[in-house]
């Protein structure tokens, strides 16, 4: 009977489906977001890459991640055929949640206006007319683009974030508005720099993280599981420890 109802049924699992058993998982991400996933010597780490392991071992799945840049990132996932999930700091809203679906949430974020410490910038109401980085295809363009108008030439969109910091450094953007823990990380580990971070809770609005799917992902109920064993287990919390420090 088992033999059977294993037969006729759809096969439940993309990894074991019969005859190429255990097939591995591809995960993408965009390794230039410190601390959440960022190269350091040859090898994409950070709290994603951490919580993503966590979350694969406690659903027994096998899988790969591998650094693929943020626009393709959407692309692959939507047809998932050269990747079937991404991690990489993405944030679930309503917008992404018509062509993807997500995981269950696994970290609050909002978002920050880095700038050079003597900036005369005090709040996100002061970016009007300055000209300003985001990453291209981020909220944080998003929420940009909200303050100053969709379509306004001072808005300048980088590829990744990294890029953004860089331009802001060399006097190209007076502004650069990403999210929260991206932000402080590098004021953090870049004081030679003389950066600062500027919160306003006013204009920016929370959100959270989630891992990202192909619409109907087989997989999603199974890492939605393993996110909440992971969580509840104090797994989670060591992992933010190792990473947040507190
Ligand atoms: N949380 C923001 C968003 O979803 C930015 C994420 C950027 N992540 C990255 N790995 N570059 O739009």
């Amino acid at each position: 009977l088992f033999m059977a109802l294993a037969g006729c049924g759809k096969s439940a699992e993309p990894t074991s489906s019969a005859g190429d058993a255990k097939k591995k998982v591809i995960v993408g991400t965009d390794a230039s977001f410190a601390p959440f996933e960022y190269m350091d010597k040859g090898k994409i780490v950070g709290f994603d890459v951490d919580l993503l392991d966590a979350v694969m071992k406690e659903a027994g799945l096998d899988y790969d991640l591998k650094n693929i840049g943020w626009d393709p990132l959407f692309a692959a996932v939507q047809q998932g055929k050269e990747v079937n999930l991404a991690i990489s700091g993405i944030t679930i809203n309503d917008d992404r949640k018509q062509t993807y679906d997500f995981s269950v949430p696994y970290f609050e974020s909002t978002h920050m206006i880095l700038v050079k410490e003597d900036s005369p910038i005090k709040n996100a109401l002061d970016l009007k007319g300055k000209v300003v980085g985001v990453q291209n295809g981020t909220t944080g363009q998003a929420a940009v683009e909200k303050l100053l108008g969709k379509e306004n030439k001072n808005i300048k969109k980088f590829e990744n974030t990294v890029v953004a910091i860089m331009d802001l450094l060399n006097g190209g953007v007076e502004a650069v508005v990403t999210d929260n823990a991206v932000a402080n990380e590098y004021v953090k580990n870049n004081p030679d720099k003389k950066l600062k971070t500027i919160e306003d809770p006013t204009n920016f609005e929370s959100e959270f993280y989630g891992l990202m799917f192909p619409k109907g992902s087989e997989l999603k109920p199974k890492i939605d599981e393993a996110i909440k064993k992971v969580i509840d287990s104090g797994k989670y919390a060591e992992i933010y420890k190792k990473w947040f420090g507190h």
